[in-house]
């Protein structure tokens, strides 16, 4: 693909992405919950459907032709995760079910193993269900504590706060680098080296920043770092931990099983080098192949091209939300070129439920998110029941964004209409 610069990204790459060409509700799609899911372009489809109908074989295992193949595709798609996030060494990309099994392996792995009563572990109040609830049953079996950063008021990371409360007994911090809800973009680089200089460590959720921006890990130093395929135009049902070599090495096995064994005796059993030690059983090869082209797909394209993009859109859709003296959004404002925040945004509406807005808005084609998006602990911080959320991709346009405004006003004057 090669890209023209008088033409938008979005008009450049529609058509790689058959799914958006349909009509919902007798009206033309408009995606806008790219933060739940990602839609997946034509390459990503191709090669998952290649594997099957070409080299369909178990990987590490068999010494055929196709299992060969099948390997080197799977491990392939390793090297391109390596260099995505620019990681030091393959061995350090382990292969996960999704980005909460990621976190529960190191919850189980190393937060089972490393954590005692009195230790404290250092969240943000704007985290995702998957990075509290494992830390809350690690806290459960090993008595450390559970500590969490709040927000400034414009409703970012409180980063004058967590240097208040991180202290020796602080072992480990786990915060998102994009909230999926406020859309900030939290200073992790920061957080790593305030973490490092109290010898605890540092577990990054990259689910909402590693489908949007350039992130580099040896950049952050952090210790972990966990993403989701299904969000960056992969299939569902693979996602990926880095962990820092030594680290890695240092950690037991979560799962047991095929794969992940040198030796096996009947009272015992030595384990494979890394990754291999983390990837129980037959993987989900078709999937990691296709997000090995995911990352093609995106490294195609340019991970700055789409950051800057993403943030043109989000100028012009803070510009028309602004506009509508019903909605409030939360989380901090980007500034005039868009950057400085994702490209979401969750927002009320007056007296109108965020799953009626959602409800009406699907029957004008329009997708958007509405509830707790997996952030109960903020919503009930922030007072809120829910809140309705609209999140962009690459894929998206301006004139999408129109007729979002255009769906959300007319709900607006109708449930006034119904309210007078
Ligand atoms: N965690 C995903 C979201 O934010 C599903 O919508």
């Amino acid at each position: 693909m090669t890209f023209t610069p008088t033409k938008t990204l979005a008009d450049q790459v529609r058509a790689d992405f058959p799914i958006l060409h349909q009509e919902v509700n007798s009206k033309p799609l408009v995606y806008l919950d790219n933060a739940a899911t990602s839609q997946k372009p034509l390459f990503v489809l191709n090669i998952l459907r290649d594997y099957y109908e070409q080299y369909n074989a178990n990987v590490h295992r068999g010494a055929h032709t196709l299992s060969a193949k099948a390997t080197d595709a799977y491990e392939g798609a390793r090297d391109k995760v390596a260099k995505f996030i620019n990681a030091a060494s393959r061995q350090e990309i382990i292969y996960t079910r999704n980005a909460s099994e990621a976190i529960n392996l190191v919850a189980y792995s190393w937060g089972m193993n490393n954590l005692h009563p009195g230790d404290e572990i250092i969240m943000s109040v704007m985290e995702h269900h998957s990075n509290i609830v494992p830390w809350q049953l690690v806290s459960q079996k090993t008595g450390a504590v559970l500590k969490f950063v709040e927000l400034t008021p414009e409703g970012s990371f409180d980063l004058e706060q967590f240097k208040n409360l991180i202290s020796d007994k602080t072992k480990l911090v786990a915060v998102s680098h994009v909230s999926n809800t406020l859309g900030c973009i939290n200073p992790v680089a920061e957080v790593a080296k305030i973490t490092h200089k109290y010898g605890a460590k540092l577990l990054v959720d990259a689910c909402q920043s590693v489908p949007h921006m350039p992130v580099d890990v040896q950049q952050i130093d952090c210790d972990w770092l966990v993403a989701s395929g299904h969000k960056m135009c992969a299939p569902t049902g693979i996602g990926f931990l880095y962990g820092k070599l030594e680290l890695l090495e240092s950690m037991p096995p979560f799962f047991g099983g095929g794969e992940m064994i040198a030796d096996v005796y009947l009272d015992h059993s030595t384990y494979a080098e890394l990754p291999h030690k983390f990837e129980a059983g037959t993987p989900a090869i078709a999937e990691a192949i296709a997000l090995g082209a995911a990352v093609d797909y995106l490294s195609n394209i340019g991970m700055d091209k789409i950051h800057a993009y993403e943030a043109e859109l989000t100028a012009y859709l803070f510009q028309q939300l602004e506009q509508i003296p019903q909605i409030t959004i939360y989380g901090p404002k980007p500034n005039a070129k868009g950057e400085g925040r994702a490209a979401l945004a969750a927002f009320t509406a007056a007296d109108v439920h965020p799953n009626d807005l959602s409800t009406l808005l699907d029957q004008e084609g329009v997708a958007i998110r509405s509830g707790h998006h997996c952030t109960q602990p903020l919503h009930r911080h922030l007072g809120l029941p829910g809140t309705a959320r609209v999140s962009l991709s690459f894929y998206n346009t301006r004139e999408e964004i129109d007729i979002f405004i255009k769906a959300l006003k007319e709900t607006l004057d109708f449930f006034a209409g119904f309210m007078n």
